[in-house]
């Protein structure tokens, strides 16, 4: 079991989270943070910083997110590690809520 990334990242990118793993396992892909399902421990301390509730259990994701699952195990495997929060993506304003954003990655 990880924790994952879904889809509200996409062009927000607020790293709230990074600084909460206590493991390192977010990895900052162009567009999102993805969290690296070898590494997390699944201690749930990401998910509730994250400003617009992207992160979910994958026991509990939504299932119009399930995909993001696959999308945080193949982004990990290249994007490198983060390990603390910066400034967010330069256009999360406009893209904070916006739900529909899979076309964007
Ligand atoms: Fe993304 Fe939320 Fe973290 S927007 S970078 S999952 S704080």
């Amino acid at each position: 079991m990880a924790y994952v990334v879904t889809e509200a990242c996409i062009k927000c990118k607020y790293t709230d989270c990074v600084d909460a793993c206590p493991v390192y396992a977010f990895r900052e892909a162009p567009d999102m943070l993805v969290i690296d399902p070898e590494i997390c421990i699944n201690c749930d301390a990401c998910e509730p910083m994250c400003p617009v509730d992207a992160i979910y259990g994958d026991f509990e994701i939504p299932a119009d997110q399930v995909e993001f699952i696959q999308i945080n195990e193949r982004l990990s495997r290249t994007a490198p590690e983060i390990e603390y929060s910066i400034d967010p993506h330069p256009e999360a304003e406009k893209y904070k809520n916006i739900k529909d954003k899979k076309h964007l990655l």
